[in-house]
């Protein structure tokens, strides 16, 4: 269970074991913006795997798209980002720092970080302003406000705009499904608590259009469907839970609105929104472009606009959500033993396969053993140092097995498989152990 100061030192392994490094490090970082390494960008890819395989892979009403980052200018003003996408922002004329006006009460300032901006007595706040969240940025060789482009600050929009070629290309008929992960960006105020809140993150987004009157049912459906999916992800139970946007709290396009939230060591919060956005976006998007988004359902010889749920869940939040939960530390023997428990089916590493010895042909088995495995798993090799330090280190980053190739190996050909977890052990035959690995993956 995560404990006080969990973030501190996970922060801390992640850049020491190759998960996440902060961007442009040499440069002394840029804000909020992280990279991921090499076991980072396992754990990510999984969860994005894992993702669209319950998405579109397995159902037959979802369609993969990978729309451009980059949109005609004109999306964002239908949309209501251009207009609505802000945030109410206040700059301290003496300290020069600038805070979310809404957040004051919880903010410190830079002065007096025991006292809210306002309270000090040099504080001189201006009037709240409101600040698009939205990057800008120029097309072709003129800068000049005519060729001024967003960097999308969500994936939907691309989703919107195609949703006419998708429905005609796949023949798929209403209900159906849009799904797409690709990245988003946020001129974020208050950033913070390392990927969980950053100015450029990726988005797990799936638009489901639905005829009109049966938005609030699908919005139920697609709520207990993606409440199980992190359920089964092996986040922990008790730290998931709903909550329900109230009136004030909606965003520009939504009827409705849930969150679901992790309960992080900085506090409950959003990891997933499902989003009943109605007609609101086909609707503007239609009388913006001047292009018909209405279907045809046969079946109910009616022409419409359908009305649209939608999910979406961050990539990045996610990863640290599986991070934060897996964590722990126990004593062994007078040890601290540092544990990733993540769920085998997204640990960056499956299985280290570990020479007790570099000599006695234990390093050859062991090296035709990996070359063997690694066509099928994500598979290490490791033959440095003691082999209780090699178990630790792989604890460390969360391979559930160690596959040690020992003296009794050439003879009874045989490898011992120790858990993770458990820190179990028992002997596996090696032309089994591929079987052995796939069944519990
Ligand atoms: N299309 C709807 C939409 O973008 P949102 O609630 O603004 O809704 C959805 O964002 C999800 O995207 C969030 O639940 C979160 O997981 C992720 N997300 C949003 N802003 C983020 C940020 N600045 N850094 C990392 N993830 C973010």
């Amino acid at each position: 269970m995560a404990q006080p100061g969990t973030m501190d030192k996970l922060v801390s392994l992640c850049k020491r074991r190759g998960f996440v490094f902060q961007s442009s490090e040499i440069y002394g970082g840029l804000g909020s913006v992280w990279d991921y390494g090499p076991l980072g960008t396992e754990l990510k890819r999984n969860i994005k795997d894992r993702w669209w395989h319950a998405m579109v892979r397995a159902r037959d009403d979802i369609e993969g798209l990978d729309a451009a980052i980059l949109m005609h200018p004109k999306v964002w003003e239908a949309s209501g980002h251009v207009a609505g996408f802000t945030d109410p922002l206040v700059d301290c004329k003496t300290c020069k720092a600038r805070f979310r006006a809404d957040q004051l009460a919880t903010a410190q300032c830079p002065q007096k970080p025991s006292k809210h901006p306002g309270e000090h007595t040099t504080c001189e706040l201006t009037e709240p302003r409101q600040f698009n969240l939205m990057f800008k940025t120029f097309m072709g060789p003129v800068e000049e406000s005519a060729s001024v482009v967003y960097l999308r600050p969500e994936t939907a929009q691309g989703i919107y705009v195609n949703y006419l070629n998708v429905l005609q290309s796949s023949r798929q008929k209403i209900p159906f499904g849009i799904a797409q992960i690709g990245k988003a960006f946020r001129n974020e105020i208050t950033p913070g608590n390392f990927i969980f809140r950053t100015r450029e993150f990726e988005q797990m987004e799936m638009q489901y259009f639905v005829r009109p009157g049966d938005d609030a049912e699908w919005f139920e459906r697609w709520r207990t469907l993606r409440m199980a999916w992190h359920q089964e992800l092996g986040l922990t139970p008790d730290k998931l839970r709903w909550h329900q946007h109230a009136d004030k709290e909606l965003a520009h396009y939504a009827r409705a609105a849930y969150d679901i939230e992790y309960e992080f060591p900085f506090g409950w919060q959003e990891i997933e929104g499902v989003h009943n956005r109605g007609s609101y976006d086909l609707t503007n998007h239609q009388n913006a472009s001047g292009k018909k988004l209405e279907y045809f359902d046969q079946a109910a010889n009616a022409r419409y606009i359908p009305e649209i749920v939608e999910t979406s869940a961050g990539a990045d939040r996610v990863t640290l959500t599986v991070l934060v939960d897996a964590y722990r530390e126990e004593e062994v023997e007078g040890e601290t033993r540092t544990v990733l428990g993540l769920n085998p089916a997204i640990a960056p590493i499956k299985a280290a396969v570990l020479p007790l010895v570099n000599k006695d042909a234990m390093p050859e088995m062991a090296t035709a053993l990996f070359n063997d495995l690694r066509t099928r798993f994500a598979c290490f090799y490791d033959d440095g140092g003691a082999i209780g330090r090699r178990y630790r280190r792989m604890d460390e980053v969360g391979t559930p097995f160690c596959l040690t190739v020992d003296g009794q190996s050439a003879e009874d050909q045989k490898v011992t498989v120790r858990h993770r977890d458990t820190m179990g052990q028992e002997r596996v035959s090696i032309d089994q152990v591929a079987a052995y690995l796939r069944e519990r993956l």
